[in-house]
């Protein structure tokens, strides 16, 4: 393993993998979180315009045509916003990727669905709304608390440690405030 920069200063710890011990940016979280919405609201709306379409209310193919450019136009600012979110926001690389692969099967969507190859079309659409839909998941989930950094010299700390062999995970638990 790499040391981390965190290690190599004064008074850093010995724990940190990342060299910049600020948490996540909450603006762009933010915005992650408002961007991914929309999108899987567009992406769900598809499901309800075809549905329509194919009850007889032929105008909803057209508004299912524009849906479509929405949910490119809004899976592209996406990729941006996870992007930065990212690389300068201090957060998951994980989003920016499933934003990637998302856009670019969209854009294959739409070829499909003006091609009218249902076949690949229908599948490939319901696979669309449930990545978005997980991926919403993942993105409103609360952040896992940052790891607490260890004191200089203390041994005491068990914040991202292993126990040493033999000793029960109990055994190496700070002790509690039982009053
Ligand atoms: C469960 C999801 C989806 C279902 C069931 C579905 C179904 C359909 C159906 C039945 C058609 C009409 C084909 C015909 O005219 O014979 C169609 C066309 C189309 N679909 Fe979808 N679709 C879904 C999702 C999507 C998504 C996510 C996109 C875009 C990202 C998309 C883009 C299109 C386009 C561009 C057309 C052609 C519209 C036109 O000819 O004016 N669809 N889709």
């Amino acid at each position: 393993m790499q040391p981390s920069s965190a290690a190599a200063e004064p008074g850093g710890s010995d724990i940190r993998e990342s060299p910049d011990p600020r948490p996540p940016s909450a603006r762009g979280r933010g915005a992650l979180r408002a961007v991914t919405t929309v999108h899987a609201a567009a992406l769900f709306t598809q499901a309800v315009l075809a549905g329509r379409f194919l009850s007889g209310d032929y105008d909803m193919l057209t508004a299912h045509a524009v849906n479509a450019d929405v949910i490119v136009a809004v899976g592209l600012v996406q990729v941006v916003v996870a992007v930065v979110y990212w690389r300068r926001g201090r957060g998951p690389g994980r989003p920016a990727a499933v934003s990637a692969i998302l856009l670019v099967a969209e854009a294959e969507q739409a070829v499909l669905g003006y091609q009218r190859s249902l076949g690949v079309h229908v599948p490939l659409g319901v696979t669309l709304i449930a990545a978005g839909l997980l991926l919403l998941v993942q993105v409103w989930r609360p952040l896992p608390p940052n790891p607490v950094p260890a004191a200089p010299g203390d041994a005491g700390s068990v914040a991202g440690k292993v126990p040493p062999p033999g000793t029960s995970p109990e055994a190496s638990r700070p002790a509690q405030d039982v009053s």
